[in-house]
């Protein structure tokens, strides 16, 4: 098998859950302690292996290329300032000329169709794809954990964890054939279903390593939940040719969409940060929570 080199990150979603932050940020520049949300996704792709990445954006999306490109004024600044930690902290985020793809998603048609916008630029058989506002605190990064146990012939492979049966309908929810742990064999996939029609607990959280025929299926997918072309649905069409398998990853995942997703997970990251985690405790004592 040949190494999964390329993942999508699609941003070009609105953010209106987030709003009034979300007005003029995208909502992947949100940040989480010191780092916004887009830049943990894109060292969760590093950190697997990744070498291309490609952004599907939209309109008022450009803070993302700024916060991957050179800024040669401030890092001027900080040279001649001496400010050597500071500037090697934005120097190692840039990515290396050629490896940064950005295309547009011209209209909101759903997460499927932000996929299929890279369709043209998926060379290998295999790519993945993070959804950067799932933020996963782990001891190994996510995708990593999932590129070393994906198996070709087991088909596409979801990252998967259980959530209470009240929030089925939030997500895209398997139904499984063989629970063997870590992975999970499934026959089905509904996205969003009535939480009383829900087939399982099991549920796909936003990493995905998906094989390229997804595009054919992407190419004719109507819309499904919401009215939108969901990526969930064309998953659900190559189970019977192809496989689905999830994968129970290690670590604590935080729905960054949302306000309490977003607060616990700064105070997780704080917490798990040791020049953090002192005054995250004085802070707790002085709200005695
Ligand atoms: C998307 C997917 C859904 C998945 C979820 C994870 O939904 O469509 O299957 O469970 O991400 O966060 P969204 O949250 O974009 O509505």
């Amino acid at each position: 098998m040949r190494p999964i080199k390329t993942c999508i990150f699609p941003v070009a979603g609105l953010g209106s859950r987030f709003l009034p932050a979300t007005k003029s940020i995208p909502k992947e520049m949100m940040v989480v302690v010191d780092k916004p949300l887009i830049q943990y996704a894109v060292e969760e792709a590093k950190a697997a292996g990744i070498e291309r990445f490609i952004f599907v954006t939209s309109q008022g999306k450009a803070a993302i290329e700024d916060h991957f490109d050179s800024c040669p004024t401030l890092e001027a600044a900080l040279r001649a300032r001496g400010k050597e930690q500071e500037l090697s902290l934005i120097e190692n985020i840039k990515l290396s000329p050629g490896q940064a793809i950005y295309i547009r998603q011209q209209a909101p048609l759903g997460l499927g169709h932000a996929v299929l916008c890279a369709q043209e630029l998926v060379n290998e058989d295999a790519f993945a794809v993070i959804l950067a506002d799932d933020l996963v605190l782990a001891e190994k990064p996510c995708l990593q954990q999932m590129v070393k146990v994906y198996k070709p012939n087991e088909g596409n492979m979801v990252g998967v964890m259980d959530v209470p049966y009240e929030h089925t309908n939030r997500y895209g929810i398997l139904k499984v054939s063989q629970d063997r742990d870590k992975k999970v064999l499934a026959e089905d996939v509904v996205e969003k279903p009535a939480v009383d029609k829900a087939p399982s607990q099991i549920a796909v959280i936003g990493r995905y390593i998906l094989n390229k025929k997804i595009f054919q299926h992407l190419r004719t997918q109507q819309p499904g939940a919401g009215g939108e072309i969901q990526l969930t649905d064309a998953i659900q069409k190559m189970i019977s040719s192809d496989g689905l398998c999830g994968f129970r990853f290690q670590g604590q995942r935080f729905d960054c969409g949302t306000k309490e997703g977003w607060l616990e997970a700064n105070m997780a990251f704080a917490y798990a940060d040791p020049e953090l985690q002192g005054h995250l405790k004085a802070i707790f004592k002085r709200y005695s929570f």
